[in-house]
């Protein structure tokens, strides 16, 4: 299968991006699964954002969730902000592991944050500031990186553009958001080999979304270009619930299937993994797209 990573950084984002697109569900729902997911081995979580009520009433009681959630040593628990009002928040609950958002499209970043990509990359010059002073990190998440629901196909080059930007700044981290299930093995091959050349050493964390059924293809790809980090969320919890034919993140328990089948390494116990995506699924109430949930993993046998 060629050279492969032999351990991966497996980021757990159904409790944000997951149910963020589900109708929204009690604050001990949400509790419920950030401390059963806690307890899989996974060592990374993105456990909420900090975003205008207005604009994600499934997110409004972060400070609540955050404060209600066992913090498990050894778990890096991670929250996302739009803006500098989301980053006082976000400090203030206690979080030193920061997600700011930009889009590679313009149409993209105005529907999300409700400004240019010239502002949000402004704004995020401040963020990263304020997170530094405060001894946080900040991780810039580029959205739309392979192809917008509005403007079709995103020139890497753009990506690259705002990497340099925000590496120049002084961003810990950079990943790559494929909100909208656009990205195809060719596309991430695109990406990562553009963003590559001009910063060898930058780690890149991929993410995701199963729209079009290219999700695993695409972390396949990425893992022979030697990329290690990958958001992923349990059960595949996602999918706006107001926009026709959007669907979640990869499932993190597919994701996990396919890494210990090939021997690379998560920490991730996947059947504790696979009880908490029955959790999920009860919590959402409505069946869950996940492959591995729904028929176990390949060497859970059936009596002969
Ligand atoms: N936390 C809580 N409330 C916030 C907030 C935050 N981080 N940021 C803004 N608000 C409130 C404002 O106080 C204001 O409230 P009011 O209407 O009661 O006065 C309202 O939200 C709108 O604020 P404004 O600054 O005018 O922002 P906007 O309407 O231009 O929206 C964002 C911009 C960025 C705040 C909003 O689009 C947003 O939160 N987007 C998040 C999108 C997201 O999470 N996408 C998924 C991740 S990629
Ligand atoms: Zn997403």
């Amino acid at each position: 299968m060629g050279e492969l990573p032999t351990s991966v950084s497996i980021r757990e984002v159904g409790p944000r991006d997951g149910l963020q697109n589900e109708a929204p569900v009690p604050t001990a729902d949400k509790v419920r699964l950030l401390d059963a997911l806690s307890a899989t081995g996974v060592r990374r979580i993105e456990a909420v954002s900090f975003v205008s009520p207005r604009a994600i009433p499934q997110m409004a009681d972060a400070d609540q969730v955050w404060a209600a959630a066992r913090k498990v040593p050894g778990v890096r628990y991670s929250a996302l902000v739009p803006n500098s009002r989301g980053a006082q928040r976000a400090l203030a609950a206690g979080f030193t592991e920061i997600e700011v958002v930009v889009s590679a499209s313009e149409s993209h970043n105005r529907h999300n944050v409700n400004r240019s990509v010239a502002e949000s990359l402004d704004d995020i010059t401040q963020l990263i500031g304020m997170l530094h002073a405060a001894g946080a990190t900040a991780e810039v998440i580029i959205s739309t990186s392979f192809g917008c629901a509005y403007e079709g196909d995103v020139d890497p080059q753009a990506v690259v553009r705002i990497v340099d930007r925000v590496v120049a700044d002084g961003a810990d981290r950079v990943s790559f958001g494929d909100t909208t299930g656009m990205a195809t093995p060719y596309r991430v091959q695109q990406v990562v080999t553009a963003v590559r050349e001009r910063h060898p050493d930058l780690p890149l964390l991929l993410h995701f979304h199963n729209t079009r059924g290219t999700a695993l293809a695409n972390i396949l790809t990425a893992l022979q270009l030697g990329v290690t980090e990958f958001d992923a969320s349990v059960g595949g919890l996602g999918g706006c619930p107001y926009a026709p034919g959007a669907t979640g993140n990869v499932a993190t328990e597919e994701v996990v299937h396919m890494l210990h089948d090939m021997g690379i390494e998560t920490g991730i116990d996947l059947e504790a993994l696979i009880e908490v995506a029955k959790l999920a699924q009860e919590i959402v109430g409505r069946e869950l797209p996940s492959g591995v949930l729904r028929a176990g993993p390949r060497t859970r046998l059936v009596a002969a």
